[in-house]
């Protein structure tokens, strides 16, 4: 299996998103769509609200659905923008997705169709944890 196969249903349900994305202020639109170990997948795009700072990427929406759905495990994220170059996931998104969602698989796009997979783990290398936290308590 080819890996475009293997995700293709996950990038075409992140694309589908992407092409709903309320983002009137920075016209940057993105889509993504979560994997969970149940086989479901969850989707979401980013929603800007006029106090800017307040608005929301698709990937902490997406993973928030999930969760608030039931989901509890899983597998991969692929994401979709309208940029040329490979979509990837910003800081905030990377530390939220790794502590709900550990060390997926990222599927990035980009404006040709091409596709790069990393593990979060690289993305975010050395992250805070809730066992950070933990560790050095008596
Ligand atoms: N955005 C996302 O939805 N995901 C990312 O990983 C990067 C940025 C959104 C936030 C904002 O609505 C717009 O893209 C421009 O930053």
């Amino acid at each position: 299996m080819t890996n475009r196969k293997k995700y293709s249903k996950l990038i075409e349900v992140s694309t589908d998103a992407r092409n709903n994305a309320q983002a009137p202020y920075s016209n940057f639109r993105v889509g993504a769509a979560i994997e969970g170990k149940s086989g479901k997948i969850y989707s979401a795009f980013n929603i800007e609200v006029s106090s800017y700072g307040l608005s929301m990427c698709a990937e902490r929406i997406a993973i928030w659905k999930a969760i608030s759905l039931g989901e509890k495990e899983f597998r991969r994220i692929a994401l979709v923008s309208d940029a040329d170059d490979f979509c990837t996931p910003c800081g905030a998104c990377r530390q939220v997705l790794y502590e709900l969602a550990g060390n997926i698989e990222v599927i990035m796009t980009n404006g040709n169709g091409e596709i790069k997979i990393k593990q979060l783990s690289q993305l975010l290398p050395e992250a805070f944890t809730a066992e950070t936290l933990n560790n050095g308590r008596s």
